[in-house]
C-alpha cells in the first residue's frame, strides 16, 4: 500500500479539496483506494458520504472518532486489499503530532496559497518539515502544490522562493476557481467534473498526477491525453471517464 498525505499546519489552504481530488484520480484509475480523515472537522469523510454509489468507490476511514469495540490500530486498518491510501489532516499540527503523521506517509503533498498571510504562516511549518525530512526520510517524497493561484499574477514567485529554500519540488499549480467547490458539493473530484469550464483545471492536475504516479505503477495502459467525449452523467453505461486532458 502506498500512503499519500496532504499536510500543512495552515487551515484553509486546500488540504481537503486536494485530498479528495487525489483519491478520485486513483479510484478512477482502478486502484483500491481509501481516504483517511485525521481532521476532527470530518470534511473529507462527509464528502465521501455524499459520493454517488455508481462512482468508483473510495473506502472511508475515520481516524478521529473512536468506534466502540475497535482498537485504535484496527480502526485505522484499511484492509489488505487497499492499494492507495490518501490521508487528509487537520490544521495546527506540529511537534509530536506532526511527527506521528509524518511517519505514516510515503508521499507528502503540501498545499500552499500565495497570500502573504499564508506564506508567513507556512514558513515555520516548512522549517519543521525540512528538519523532519533531513532527520529521516526513508525514500519519502515531499512535493508542494501552489493552490488558489490567480494566474497571470506574480503571486507564484513567493511560493517558488519558499519551496526553493525548503528544497521540496513545486509539483503543480492550481488556479482559484469555483469548480473545486462545485465538485466537493457533488461528492466528485475535479477529474470527474465533466464541465467545459473544468478542462483547464484537469490540465493543471496533469503534472501532479504524473508526479504521484512515479512511485505507483499504473494499472491501465497509458491513458488518452484527451477526454474520450463520453460523459458518465449522460450515459451511465459509458466507459469510466479518463482523467487526463490535452
Ligand atoms: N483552487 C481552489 N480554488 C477555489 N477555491 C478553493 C480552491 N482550493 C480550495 N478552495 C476552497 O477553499 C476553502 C478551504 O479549502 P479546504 O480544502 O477545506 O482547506 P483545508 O482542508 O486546508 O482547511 C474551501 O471553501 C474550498 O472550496
Ligand atoms: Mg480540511
Amino acid at each position: 500500500m502506498h500512503t499519500i498525505m496532504v499536510l500543512n499546519a495552515k487551515g484553509g489552504c486546500g488540504k481537503t479539496t486536494i485530498a479528495t481530488a487525489i483519491a478520485c484520480y486513483f479510484a478512477e484509475s482502478g486502484f483500491n483506494t481509501a481516504l483517511m480523515d485525521f481532521d476532527p472537522q470530518g470534511s473529507s469523510a462527509r464528502w465521501l458520504d455524499t459520493r454517488g454509489k455508481d462512482l468508483p468507490q473510495i473506502k472511508s476511514i475515520d481516524a478521529v472518532r473512536p468506534k466502540s469495540g475497535l482498537t485504535r490500530s484496527y480502526q485505522l486498518y484499511s484492509g489488505a486489499e487497499t492499494e492507495v491510501m490518501i490521508i487528509d489532516t487537520p490544521a495546527g499540527v506540529h511537534g509530536g503530532h506532526l511527527m506521528d503523521l509524518y511517519r505514516r506517509a510515503d508521499t507528502i503533498i503540501i498545499p500552499v496559497m500565495p497570500s502573504i498571510i499564508d506564506l508567513h504562516a507556512s514558513e515555520s511549518f516548512f522549517a519543521e518539515m525540512t528538519r523532519l525530512f533531513k532527520r529521516s526520510n526513508h525514500g519519502k517524497r515531499i512535493g508542494v502544490i501552489a493552490n488558489r493561484v490567480r494566474l497571470k499574477t506574480r503571486s507564484l514567485e513567493s511560493i517558488e522562493r519558499l519551496v526553493a529554500e525548503a528544497g521540496f519540488p513545486l509539483v503543480g499549480t492550481l488556479r482559484d476557481t469555483q469548480n473545486y467547490a462545485v465538485a466537493m458539493e457533488a461528492g466528485l473530484g475535479i477529474c470527474e467534473l465533466r464541465t467545459g469550464g473544468s478542462i483547464k483545471d484537469r490540465r493543471h492536475w496533469q503534472p501532479i498526477v504524473d508526479w504521484l504516479f512515479q512511485e505507483i505503477p499504473r494499472k491501465e495502459p497509458e491513458l488518452p491525453l484527451v477526454d474520450s467525449g463520453t460523459d458518465r452523467w449522460q450515459d451511465s453505461k459509458s466507459t469510466p471517464a479518463k482523467y487526463a486532458v490535452s
